[in-house]
């Protein structure tokens, strides 16, 4: 089967640093409480007159630099987001006007933070069987804009960015060696926005829903044990059906959300921390950008080499979760 491959990354975070002593002043909470239960020192918010698609475009340009490719050769745009810039169109669409991807076609995926991890699986199957050949995938997020900067169990976690990857099929053994996806609707309520889709549309006369149900609510123990026992079984998984050992595995890259999550994840598949990639500390759980904008920096740092076998896995609200084992 023909393997995808990425052949370009890049990244792009706005600059305003939304600090933990900033939240101090904003919420109860503690840069000491905050920094040992999640690992977060920092995150980035976007600019009053920037939205997602913005993110997008600064991300996906690099990653056309570094694939040396331009933007008329994309024929698959799919951006991962929970953030689009409107309901309709899909944010996928404005990013291809903007960035003028004229031949392509464009979908957004919504599946939280595993949105990046869909994107992949889904472009190994349609480099696999010819469909397209040059697909952009972009995780991109406003976490701020759903984020309630009154709700210290959530707005301490939470940061925008965006990452993008440039795939197309491989010619030789490096690529996308193997994928799973899993979701479990019957936990939808552990994180979601109630407001502002159908079951609770707005209303003219106010008698629809309050100003807090347009943000995220979560029940962050819940989705904590359920993370664990997902992001480390989604790897194994990947691994194993790759015909792999832990020991073969270069690099975990995995969805950026807390650093205990991340941790129990690499020990459920054996691997040491020092082959972890975490940039978490510096912009929080930026949900679908998470993983790319971690990737992005571990191939321009050079920490990632040629033939390394990378492991990455997500879960998120929906829930999903899922891996990709990819050799580079
Ligand atoms: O990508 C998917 C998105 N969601 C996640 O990744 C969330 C996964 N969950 C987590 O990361 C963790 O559950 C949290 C970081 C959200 C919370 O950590 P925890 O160790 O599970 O803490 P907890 O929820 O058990 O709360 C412990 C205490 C509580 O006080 P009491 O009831 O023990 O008195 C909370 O009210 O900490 C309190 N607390 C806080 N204190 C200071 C909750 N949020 C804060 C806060 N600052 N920001």
């Amino acid at each position: 089967m023909t393997r995808a491959k990425i052949i370009g990354t890049g990244s792009y975070v706005p600059e305003r640093v939304l600090s933990n002593l900033d939240l101090e002043k904003m919420v109860d909470t503690s840069d000491e409480w905050i920094k040992s239960r999640s690992g977060i020192s920092e995150r980035r918010i976007a600019g009053e007159n920037q939205s997602t698609s913005d993110l997008c475009v600064e991300a996906a340009k690099k990653a056309l630099e570094m694939a040396n490719m331009n933007a008329d050769d994309i024929d698959l745009l799919m951006v991962a987001t929970v953030t689009p810039d409107f309901r309709l169109p899909s944010v996928s669409c404005v990013v291809q006007d903007k960035l003028g991807l004229i031949n392509a076609a464009s979908m957004d995926i919504v599946a939280a933070c595993a949105g990046f991890i869909h994107s992949l699986s889904i472009a190994q199957a349609y480099i696999a069987n010819s469909m397209y050949h040059r697909i952009m995938i972009i995780g991109a997020e406003e976490l701020s804009s759903i984020t309630n900067y009154k709700d210290r169990n959530t707005c301490v976690l939470f940061g925008d960015g965006a990452g993008a990857a440039i795939v197309t099929a491989s010619d030789d053994d490096s690529g996308i060696l193997s994928t799973y996806l899993k979701s479990d609707g019957r936990l939808s309520k552990l994180l979601y926005i109630p407001a502002g889709g159908v079951a609770q549309p707005y209303t003219h006369n106010g008698s629809g829903p309050t100003h807090d149900d347009y943000f995220l609510s979560m029940n962050g123990n819940e989705i904590y044990k359920h993370a664990v026992r997902s992001m480390g079984n989604a790897a194994e998984r990947v691994i194993k059906s790759a015909g792999l050992e832990s020991s073969d595995i270069d690099w975990l890259v995995p969805h950026q959300a807390n650093i205990r999550i991340i941790q129990a994840t690499a020990k459920r598949i054996g691997l040491p921390m020092e082959k972890v990639f975490i940039n978490l500390e510096k912009y929080g759980n930026t949900s679908a950008a998470s993983i790319p904008l971690a990737l992005d920096e571990a191939v321009r740092s050079g920490v990632i080499k040629k033939n390394d076998n990378i492991v990455s896995a997500a879960f998120g609200g929906g829930l999903t979760w899922g891996a990709v084992l990819f050799r580079w």
